[in-house]
């Protein structure tokens, strides 16, 4: 696929579980498009191989090992930023499916804290970090189609994902007027490596339920936030974007 073109040169984005799947394609299209990308991710293994992955982007890329969870983590990431940033994409996140009978505390906690408290943890973070003097400020925030909709076996990955699009609308009225747009992007059922190792039949029934009939791929949420983060996207605020071919229609 074609990605779309910017030019995000002097623009610094973090993407938090950049080292893999959807984050991992984040990471590359900024990168090709003359951003300077912070990956923060807690695999890693991972890390490594993003580093080598994106070797030919070397001055520009730089990798931690934070875990979202854990303030101090973040902390000593954000005291070694290479400088302000502009572009912050909250992308790290995990899923722990049961139905509802069956989920446990344990369950339930582990989502919550990741994929809720974890963009809480780091927005804060790195609020301070923002480059004052940009005009053009940018938090995506990667939500779900199950945070509009919810899903059976997902209670908890639902309600994270819904939490994420609330907190993008209250941050977007509250940050407009500092710079910042703050939006969110809900993908659909999305081609990653977890997916690709699932049998061919199953991956073309899903398909066939997709009025635009494919899976998603990393690519379509990567421009997704390529877009939103780009000064053309200036008006844009506060929104959820869904990028899911239509399925829930
Ligand atoms: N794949 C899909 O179909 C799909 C659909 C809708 C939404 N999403 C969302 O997109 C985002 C990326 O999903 P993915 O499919 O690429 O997942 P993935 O498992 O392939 O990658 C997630 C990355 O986040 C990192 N990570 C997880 N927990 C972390 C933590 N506590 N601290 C730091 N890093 C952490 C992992 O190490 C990994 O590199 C997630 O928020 C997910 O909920 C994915």
């Amino acid at each position: 696929m074609k990605n779309l073109q910017y030019n995000f040169n002097q623009k610094c984005a973090v993407v938090t579980g950049g080292a893999a799947g959807i984050g991992h394609r984040i990471t590359e299209t900024f990168l090709q498009n003359g951003a300077t990308v912070v990956i923060w991710d807690y695999s890693t293994e991972a890390l490594q191989q993003a580093k080598s992955d994106f070797k030919a982007f070397e001055g520009r890329l730089h990798v931690a090992q934070v875990d979202v969870t854990k303030r101090e983590s973040i902390q000593q990431a954000v005291s070694a930023l290479p400088g302000p940033i502009d572009i912050l994409i909250n992308n790290a996140g995990i899923t722990r499916d049961k139905s509802f009978a069956k989920l446990t505390d344990a369950d339930w906690d582990a989502v919550i804290q990741t994929n809720l408290t974890g963009l809480y943890n780091v927005t804060k973070g790195l609020f301070e970090k923002f480059n004052p003097q940009s005009a053009q400020k940018r938090i995506i925030n990667i939500s779900s189609v199950v945070g509009l909709y919810g899903n059976f076996g997902q209670t908890n990955y639902a309600a994270a994902k819904a939490g994420v699009i609330g907190m993008t609308k209250t941050l977007a009225k509250e940050l407009g007027r500092k710079g910042f747009t703050v939006n969110a992007v809900a993908p659909g059922f999305i081609k990653t490596a977890m997916t690709n190792a699932m049998p061919k039949e199953v991956l073309e029934q899903m398909a066939s339920k997709v009025p635009v009939a494919r899976l998603g791929e990393t690519d379509d949420i990567a421009n997704a936030c390529l877009f939103l983060s780009s000064a053309e996207a200036g008006y844009i605020n506060g929104t959820t974007i869904s990028v899911d071919g239509g399925i829930v229609l």
